[in-house]
């Protein structure tokens, strides 16, 4: 079978950016989109135009800046938000617009006090008023997590005929397992009788943690495009993380998917969108994290020194991180210890390492990890 393109939509400049305390200015928005395109990403959703005058500037500078990669820019399902859209996008060589509402019960009745026969109306109305500007139209159905499956098909071949190109189905408040997250976009495929006329969009939140896993889900039931984030920005706990969902299509070759982009820039561009946004990467976070490939406890330490895929599943040079770790600590063992000291040129005795390696343990015990400096003044000690 031909392995399947994954479209990666990457929303770091929209959703990502919507984080509080987390604020680019245009050129800063400019840089990041630059390094987007550079790094492979098919769409870039730019901003929402009609949010502010500055975020109506930057959608139309990214898009004077950006030569190939689609510029899409989120409206609510309201005329002036999709013309104001329509301006913002006026030089992008190939804009998208993304409308949508959303479809959940809780929506429907509290957020627009309406009926789903209303909102079936204004869904088709608004992607019909955008095509009359862009070809490329997104559909959103926001909470299409919560979204009864029956409604949801419904509104999904209603945008098919108002002539949606794309359905993104989020799971806006990160409610859904995998297994119904898949369900309903395999429920999808096999109720709305013109689903073949769209590309079908994951866009999961991760407030239960499983923003990624729902992505992975969604792409095994037929979801062809996943909207994710660098360093997995956004609002609240974040979107699926862009690093996570490539390295695993990257890994898992049963899977069967392939993405565009060049996972060699994905730990620079972390790092470029963590000192452009103040958001800064926690230790632990899967691929980018500094923790990522650093190896502290003396057996997986052994393990390492002896065949790094002991202990490592991603070749850190894959995702362009300098060098895996051996930090030295009070857990670390005696391989550790000669591997660091032969680094700093040190040939180490077995008599010498036994002699040097109770004061290392001291020296651990006091400190969180053990630096060169103190290797070498345990070296002088004795
Ligand atoms: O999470 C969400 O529902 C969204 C839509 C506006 C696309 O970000
Ligand atoms: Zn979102």
């Amino acid at each position: 079978m031909q392995p399947k393109q994954i479209i990666i939509f990457d929303t770091t400049l929209r959703d990502g950016e919507q984080v509080p305390g987390c604020k680019l200015n245009e050129k800063d928005k400019i840089i990041i989109a630059k390094n987007l395109e550079l790094l492979g990403v098919d769409v870039i959703e730019a901003g929402f135009p009609i949010s502010s005058p500055g975020d109506f500037q930057s959608v139309k500078e990214i898009s004077n800046h950006i030569d190939h990669t689609i510029i899409c820019c989120l409206t609510r399902a309201k005329k002036q938000d999709i013309e104001i859209a329509a301006q913002a996008l006026k030089y992008a060589k190939r804009p998208r617009i993304q409308t949508g509402i959303g479809t959940s019960e809780s929506h429907i009745k509290h957020k627009f006090k309406s009926t789903e026969e209303k909102i079936l109306n204004i869904a088709y109305e608004s992607v019909k008023y955008a095509k009359q500007f862009v070809e490329d139209i997104e559909f959103y159905a926001e909470d299409a997590g919560r979204t009864d499956n029956l409604f949801l098909a419904k509104v999904c071949e209603k945008v098919i005929q108002a002539g949606a190109t794309v359905i993104n189905l989020p799971d806006t408040t990160g409610y859904c397992l995998p297994e119904a997250y898949g369900n309903k976009i395999h429920f999808l495929r096999e109720n709305v009788p013109h689903i073949d006329h769209v590309t079908l969009s994951t866009h999961c939140h991760d407030d239960l943690g499983l923003a990624t896993a729902n992505a992975i889900e969604g792409i095994q039931k037929g979801a062809r495009q996943v909207e994710c984030t660098i360093n997995g920005l956004g609002e609240r706990a974040g979107n699926t993380p862009l690093e996570e969902i490539v390295m695993i299509l990257k890994q898992k070759k049963a899977l069967n998917c392939f993405t565009n982009i060049n996972t060699k820039m994905l730990y620079p561009i972390s790092q470029l969108v963590s000192q452009l946004t103040g958001m800064v990467v926690p230790p632990n976070k899967a691929i980018i994290g500094t923790n990522a490939f650093s190896h502290s406890s003396g057996i997986h330490q052994d393990g390492m020194i002896k065949n790094s895929e002991t202990y490592e599943i991603i070749n850190p040079h894959e995702v362009g991180y300098n060098n895996s770790s051996i930090v030295l600590t009070a857990r670390s063992g005696r391989s550790a210890l000669i591997y660091r000291y032969n680094q700093l040129g040190y040939a180490l005795k077995t008599n010498q390492i036994d002699t040097i390696y109770p004061i290392f343990l001291k020296y651990a015990d006091k400190k969180k990890a053990i630096y060169d400096e103190d290797l070498k003044e345990i070296i002088k000690r004795v």
